[in-house]
Order: structure tokens, then sequence, then C-alpha cells
């Protein structure tokens, strides 16, 4: 056969031009100080997108959307929209939503299940590992000399870490493992995923939003800004806790985290190092006897079958952790740079919540949003797991609305570029990160702190300052 004489696969476009010296200059993360600038500078804006979001594992989902052949989901990896399929194999792919001829959005639908994916502009077909597999008339107008092997999507390098699924685009970039360290993988493994117990399972769709701020601005938040929760922000959501606690109130929503146990909460900080992506937790509580005292009795309410699965994963962390300086118990929030965030709730009766936030220009961002509860749970705490979830900071919800609030006057207040220049405080348990217990996977740190702040920051501009490849 002939085949089509080959065109070299488009080079990436030129990187952005950017002043480092300022940039370096606007993070100062060693005294807790950055500029707005990095957060609303057009130029700073183009120059991430391919020092960080095209080298960055990202995460594009959960193995359990795709649980079948042909199943799909689609997502973005920065501002690049991608599909996320299993194929006939079993599979799972990451590939750029944009046709090979002429750059059409190839996939139209948020989630399905399909045979292969066909453009809507002239019919050029693709299977689901994203290999060209006929275009329309192919043998007369095309002459059979189409080489479609050159002519598929463009894909995008894959991991599976314990069903959570991650992609880069950067063909050099270290193991998936490497990228997270050894702490940030026993904490995702064991406590954000809960491998141990059966994993997790997904509620179906998504929920998105296209919100006002700079994305770092909002991973920021997640992965170590625990002083607004309790200082300012988040008080009508605490004190409706506390009115439905001491009304005895047994409506299944909001009376979650209890307004505290006495046990204290910690930060922890994982990864951040070397090539290794920083991740934070947020209200960390250790040996935390009163919240499973919490939880015990409200399980008791809730039949037998809730008792025995509360009082199982009791004994399953203990026998994790029993050579360790403690056991981790539950968390608030937490990050994983650059734009994964999620939150736990400190309890095995509220589910996880999983948000990643794709960068819409410097100052929008848009959040895309899932729930997953444990998967060997009982069915009656799943049920309620979930309700708390969407209850909480989902956009319906009676946490997310008020950190928008903020973000949206944030930009209104430090949009002008005038008011880039002066730096804003990150300096919160400066020097004193490392005031925690000892022998627990990471660095454990009091709480609040903006010990992980300072890290997302330190590494951005690492990635920013890499060599170009
Ligand atoms: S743009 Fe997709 S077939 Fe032409
Ligand atoms: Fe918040």
């Amino acid at each position: 056969m002939v085949t089509q004489k080959k065109v070299s696969a488009p080079s990436s476009s030129a990187p952005a031009q950017v002043d480092m010296a300022a940039v370096r200059e606007a993070v100062d993360w060693v005294n807790g100080r950055v500029n707005a600038s990095i957060h609303f500078d057009p130029e700073i804006y183009r120059a991430e997108a391919d020092r960080v979001f095209n080298r960055a594992w990202l995460v594009v989902g959960h193995e359990d959307m795709v649980r079948k052949p042909g199943d799909y989901i689609t997502n973005y990896m920065g501002e690049v929209g991608v599909i996320v399929a299993r194929d006939r194999a079993g599979e799972i792919g990451v590939m750029v939503n944009k046709c090979a001829h002429r750059g059409n959005q190839v996939c139209l639908f948020d989630r399905g299940n399909v045979k292969g994916f066909t453009c809507s502009y002239h019919g050029w077909s693709y299977g689901l590992d994203g290999e060209l597999t006929g275009a329309p008339m192919e043998q007369h107008f095309y002459r059979d000399e189409l080489d479609k092997p050159a002519w598929g999507l463009e894909r995008a390098r894959v991991a599976n870490f314990h069903g959570l699924i991650f992609a880069t685009f950067d063909q050099s970039a270290p193991s998936l493992e490497e990228w997270l360290g050894e702490d940030t993988c026993w904490w995702v493994e064991n406590y954000l995923l809960a491998t141990p117990l059966g994993g997790l399972e997904s509620m179906p769709g998504w929920h998105r939003y296209h919100s006002p701020g700079n994305w770092k601005l909002v991973s920021e938040n997640f992965i170590g800004d625990n002083y607004h929760v309790f200082s300012a922000t988040h008080v009508a959501w605490l004190s409706l806790i506390q009115h439905n606690l001491e009304q005895g109130s047994k409506h299944p929503m909001l009376t979650y985290p209890a307004s505290s146990t006495e046990t204290p909460m910690w930060e922890v900080s994982a990864g951040g190092e070397g090539i290794s992506a920083p991740m934070g937790l947020g209200m960390v509580t250790i040996d935390d006897e009163g919240g499973y005292a919490r939880d015990l009795a409200e399980a008791k309410g809730l039949g037998p079958e809730a008792v025995e699965w509360v009082e199982y994963r009791r004994q399953k962390y203990a026998e994790l952790t029993k050579d360790m300086g403690g056991s981790p118990y539950g968390f608030m929030n937490g990050g994983i740079f650059p734009n994964f965030g999620f939150m736990g709730y400190f309890s095995p009766m509220v589910g996880r919540h999983f948000q990643t936030f794709h960068p819409r220009g410097p100052r929008g961002h848009e959040c895309w949003q899932w729930t997953m509860v444990e998967r060997d749970a009982p069915q009656v705490i799943k049920d309620l797991a979930a309700q708390r979830v969407f209850q909480g900071q989902h956009m319906a919800g009676v946490i997310a609305p008020d950190d928008v609030e903020n973000f949206e006057r944030m930009v209104e207040a430090a949009g002008p570029e005038r008011n880039w220049a002066r730096p804003l405080h990150y300096g919160l348990q400066l020097g004193r990160e490392n005031e925690g217990p000892d022998g627990i996977p990471g660095i454990v740190g009091p709480n609040p702190s903006e010990v992980d702040q300072r890290r997302f920051y330190k590494f951005w501009l690492e990635m920013m300052e890499r060599k170009q490849a």
C-alpha cells in the first residue's frame, strides 16, 4: 500500500515569554509573602499553561466512572478537553477531544457508552483507544493513502492509582508514584481512597460550575486554608451544626462535623521536595477517641450492620497504623498540586468529595466535582454519607457558596494591576511547620497553618523555572 506522505506531528506552541526574575520576586515563600501578580498577570497564566499543566500529572476521574468497555467521560487537563474511555480490552485511555482532521470536538457529551467516536464535521471515526478507524469514502477521496495510524486522537500518558485516574501530556514526566512520593501515596491509598476497606464507589455524574478566581487561589484553599473555616467564612455553617446538635436533631444532614471532639487537629504535608508534588491535608485527627465514640453512637441509631462496619473500620486502621506514632482517624480537606482538591469531613459517616479546578483565564476557573462513598459500607451509611456531601461543599450546599463569594471579591479588589505589587501575607505558623506528632507519614504540624500554601507556591515556582523541553 502506498502511504500518504507523513506530515510531522505539530509541535506545541512557542513557550510564553515571561519575566522570571519578576515571578521569583513575587513568590517569596521562604518569608511567607506572595504577590497577586501570579494570580492575575495574563503572561504568567500563559506560561503556566505550558510549564505546569502540560507537564504535571492531573486527575481526570475515577475508574468507577468508566466501569464497562465503551464507557467514557469527558473532562479537562488545564484548558484542554479530554475523553477518558475504557476500550474493548478494558484499558483506560485519555485522549485529546479534538479531531485530527480540522480540529472539531469529537465527543460532545459528558458521559456515555459507545463503540467509538465519530466527528460531526466530516465524519472521521475513532476507536475507543483514539485510533483513526475510518473516514467517509476513504478509498475514493483519499485513494487509500490515508495514514490512519498517524492521524488518531492525541493520547496522554495515563496512570491508575487505586482507581484514581491521572494523566499527563509529558512523556518524560516521572512515574506517577515518583510524582506523588511515598508519603502522599500512603495517605491517598489508605485514607483518601480507603483501599484497605474495599475502596470507593462513585455517585453518578459531575457537578460543574464556572466561578471567579484564579485556579491557584482555590487549590491553595483546599491544600491548606483551614484558617478561614472557623475564623470567618463558614461560621454560618458551623452555627447551623451547633444549633442542630443543641436541638438533639436526628436530621441526617448538617450535624457533621460535630462542633468538636476534644482531640486536637493537625496539618499534614507530604511531597513538595525534588520531583514530587506537594499534598496537604487539613484538620487531621489522630487517635480520635471522641470522634470514634461520636460515630459509633450515630451508627447505633442506624442498626447493627452500621455498628459492625464502624467497628471494623476502626480495627482495620488500628492494624494498619500499629507501628506508627499514632492512628489517624479523619481529615477535613486536602489537595494535591496542581489543581486537585478533596474533602473527607473527619468521619466515615460522611462521603468523600473530589474536585478539580480547571483554569479558565487568569481570573476564573471551572470546578468539576463528584462524590464517592465507601464501597463496602452498609447502604444506610452510603445514603447518609452521600447526602451529607451534597449538603456540604457542593454548590447547592452550605459551604461552597461562601467560598465563592470570597473569590469574587478578591478578583474585584486585587484585579487592578496597581494592586498586584503589595505582597499578600502567607506567614501563618512560619517556622513551626514540624511542631506535631512524629512517626506518621509526611510532616505533621499545627493547625491552622499556611505551611501547605507556602509549599504549593514553592513547587509552582520550581515548575515555572524548569527548563523548556
Ligand atoms: S473536523 Fe473532524 S472530520 Fe473533519
Ligand atoms: Fe471554604
